[in-house]
């Protein structure tokens, strides 16, 4: 499938569940947020940003814990998801929301601390272009934090499969070996991964974090 379909597809398919979405995927997504965020540094004055973002809860709540001081942004390619993230945000004065493909990011260079994206890289259909933008916006010694099913065993290697052959929207899971080199061949030094959900039921969860070096 051409890359412009992708993108049609994934907004075509999240525009459509944007209402839904909180109703039906709160405890789960939002537990894995939590555990995601609790591996930031998050302090007074971060500026945070989260792709993929959907209803912007985790941009929210990462505002909340560095007491509303600093500048916290989410992107995603869905319009209604983007719609409801700030209808959800009126009121946070340091919160806002872009719609735009991760692939493209209208930020400044070296202007996060973290940027973080949870549940949405699988979509993405050149992770290369995503990881090159966010080299761009993090400011030297910021960090990446991707958090997907990943793929380093048969079961979810054959979950992924099935995905690409009945999801359009679904470009790929990596395994930790392919999140290594897609860093490094953006320049980003891959510096951690932690399961933080799903490993007993042989789907690992799990948090790969990238650092862009500093200079
Ligand atoms: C499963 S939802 C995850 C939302 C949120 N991060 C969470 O954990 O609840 C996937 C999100 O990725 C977004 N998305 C898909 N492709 C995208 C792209 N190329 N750029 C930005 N966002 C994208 C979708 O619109 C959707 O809101």
């Amino acid at each position: 499938m051409e890359k412009i379909q992708i993108a049609e597809q994934n907004q075509k398919k999240w525009d459509s569940r944007a209402k839904t979405y909180d109703a039906k995927r709160f405890d789960y997504f939002r537990f894995m947020q939590k555990r995601l965020i609790s591996l930031l540094d998050l302090r007074e004055g971060t500026h945070l940003l989260d792709l993929g973002c959907g209803t912007g809860w985790a941009v929210r709540y990462a505002a909340a814990k560095a007491n509303q001081q600093g500048e916290f942004d989410g992107v995603d390619i869905s319009a209604k998801m983007i719609e409801i993230a700030r209808a959800n945000s009126t009121g946070c004065r340091n919160v806002h929301f872009f719609q735009t493909g991760a692939e493209r990011l209208p930020f400044n260079n070296n202007y996060f601390d973290c940027v973080i994206c949870s549940n949405s890289f699988h979509h993405y259909f050149s992770p290369a272009k995503v990881l090159k933008e966010v080299k761009r916006v993090l400011k030297p010694n910021g960090k990446i934090y991707i958090l997907d099913l990943t793929c380093d065993r048969r079961l979810p290697k054959m979950l992924n499969r099935r995905c690409q052959r009945r999801e359009p929207a679904h470009v790929s899971f990596y395994s930790t070996d392919e999140y290594r080199s897609l860093f490094s061949s953006e320049g980003l030094n891959y510096v951690g991964g932690k399961i933080i959900a799903g490993r007993l039921i042989g789907f690992p969860m799990k948090v790969h974090i990238g650092l862009k070096n500093g200079k």
